[in-house]
């Protein structure tokens, strides 16, 4: 199985929620693949986001696919909340899953693509086993909690790993890379394999959105 396109996900933790709309808008019109959303419960990150409300007002701003990340403890209580208020894609961390391959098949049967995300710390391997049940696996370059944190290059081995798994068992698994994503990092993220890029301050951050998104792509495309 080959690899998807080159796919870039704003995440809007980095945006101006004063103005959600119209930057839900602006990044639609500057070339963003799908939206990201962040989502901290004080517990499992020392930090607090959105709740389904907020993720009801940016399904109502998007036609883009909505990427939830469920940084949260037992994330199969709010599995079904987020996915009826409009995330197609819904990612959970393996830390917060004793029943993992249960959690997967919970969203799938809630009607969304299910996502695996891998802290720094965690091997490759706390995925291996449910690979065929995933549409999805993120892997994370910061520890999660924060954006603007910078890039941890020592877990592009992982990427690879990933990356050679998925294309050795022919599956069609999203590969996906969140955390300090930006011109300098996303190259070597895509040349160990990963095919969707999270950028928040890369995006957001930058004065011209479409310029920044392009350049990205860019970068990502040139080192396959
Ligand atoms: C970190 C979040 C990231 C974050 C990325 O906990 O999961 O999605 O918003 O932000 P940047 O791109 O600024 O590192
Ligand atoms: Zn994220």
């Amino acid at each position: 199985m080959s690899r998807g396109p080159v796919r870039i996900a704003p995440s809007i933790l980095a945006c101006d929620f004063s103005r959600l709309g119209e930057e839900l808008e602006a990044v639609g019109k500057a070339g963003a693949d799908w939206i990201h959303i962040d989502v901290m419960d004080g517990h499992f990150v020392p930090n607090l986001t959105i709740g389904p409300p907020v993720v009801e007002a940016v399904r109502r701003s998007s036609d883009l696919p909505l990427d939830v990340h469920l940084m949260i403890e037992a994330p199969e209580r709010y599995v079904e909340a987020y996915v009826g208020a409009g995330a197609d894609r819904l990612g959970v961390h393996a830390e917060t899953c004793p029943h993992l391959q249960r959690s997967v098949a919970q969203i799938r049967e809630a009607g969304a693509k299910a996502c695996v995300v891998l802290n720094p710390s965690t091997p490759p391997e706390a995925v291996e086993w449910v690979l065929g049940d995933v549409d999805q696996v993120l892997v994370m370059t910061v520890n999660p909690g924060f954006g603007g944190q910078r890039f941890i290059a020592s877990c592009l081995p992982k990427i690879a790993t990933l990356r050679r798994w998925i294309d050795e068992r022919g599956l069609e698994v999203a590969l996906e890379v969140d955390g300090g994503v930006a011109a300098g990092t996303i190259g070597d993220a895509s040349r160990a394999g990963a095919d969707v890029f999270v950028a928040g301050t890369a995006v957001f951050g930058a004065d011209d959105y479409a310029a920044a998104i392009a350049g990205l792509r860019d970068e990502a495309e040139r080192a396959r």
